[in-house]
């Protein structure tokens, strides 16, 4: 659904779990020219090259580039250049799990919400501020976000930006419209990653997620389907849609509550 032979910069690969490597594969598969940014060097070494999931020839045929997405250079760099981009996509956050995340909300630790909300949100600003003269015959910007139509357990400072993240979603897609650049987020359920992993009680979120969710929703393998409606963003099947948050996450996140027994599958367990 992307147009085969163009080229699409996907931002955030840190190994063969994040959702940047499924995305990068599908645009692939589907005849797009991938090229991939890492955070840097020392990040490739530690992660990228450690991934056992990947095989020496997968790991040579990976196009990429480092980008530190707080560094407005490094940013530009990337883009230096370019023309006939087709798109960009932004799969990049972080908060520190000690200070940001957990069961305690508040903190003294303003430093890190700033650092957290500069790489998580403002970073989708300085992106679309170098890619957009790349795209220059139009394009898309694709951005991950996670249901912010709840407050979840442990997410605390994350649940903020992503809500800014959103909001900024909405006011690229009005800047840039002049530019043919449509910008939109895709919110997926909660998949195993490493920046998962970090997530304290992430597990429990998952079962959540579960027990809410009209459709099953696997933490493994739905990362496909999350990739498949980036790919559908990006391309031209999506080209009168800007400024929207697509949930990819099994319906869990409109439900009002947990399905109850009648509504669940016979095949699947239930309580007595
Ligand atoms: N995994 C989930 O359950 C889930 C659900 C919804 C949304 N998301 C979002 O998907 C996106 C990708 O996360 P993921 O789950 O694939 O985890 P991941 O850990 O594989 O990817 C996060 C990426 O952010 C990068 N990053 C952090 N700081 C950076 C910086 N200063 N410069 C450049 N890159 C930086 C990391 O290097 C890493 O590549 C994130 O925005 C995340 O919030 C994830």
């Amino acid at each position: 659904m992307i147009e085969s032979g163009k080229t699409y910069v996907v931002m955030g690969l840190l190994d063969a779990e994040s959702l940047a490597y499924t995305i990068g594969k599908t645009i692939a598969r589907m005849g797009g020219k991938v090229i991939h940014t890492v955070q840097s060097e020392v990040f490739k070494r530690r992660f990228l090259d450690s991934s056992k999931q990947l095989t020496d020839e997968e790991r040579a045929g990976l196009d990429l580039r480092y980008c530190d997405i707080t560094k407005p250079e490094q940013v530009e760099a990337v883009f230096a250049g370019m023309t006939g981009l087709g798109g960009v996509v932004h799969s990049i956050a972080y908060a520190n799990p000690k200070t940001c995340l957990g069961e305690e909300f508040h903190t003294d630790a303003i430093d890190d919400i700033t650092l957290s909300h500069h790489i998580s949100c403002v970073s989708l600003a300085t992106l679309a501020r170098y890619a957009v003269p790349a795209m220059t015959g139009g394009g898309a910007i694709v951005s991950m976000t996670f249901d912010t139509s709840h407050v979840y357990p442990h997410y605390n400072w994350m649940g903020v930006q992503k809500a800014a993240l959103e909001a900024l979603v909405r006011a690229l897609a009005r800047r840039h419209g002049r530019d043919r650049v449509r910008v939109n987020a895709v919110s997926a359920g909660p998949l195993w990653t490493k920046a998962a992993s970090k997530i304290p009680g992430f597990g429990e979120l998952t079962k959540v997620w579960n027990a809410n969710s009209p459709l099953p929703w696997n933490t493994r393998d739905d990362k496909q389907a999350v990739a498949n409606a980036v790919v559908f963003l990006l391309g031209p099947y999506s080209e009168k849609i800007t400024g929207q948050i697509l949930a990819v996450d099994g319906g869990a996140a409109v439900m009002g509550g947990p399905r109850l027994a009648h509504e669940m599958a016979n095949s699947e367990p239930r309580d007595a």
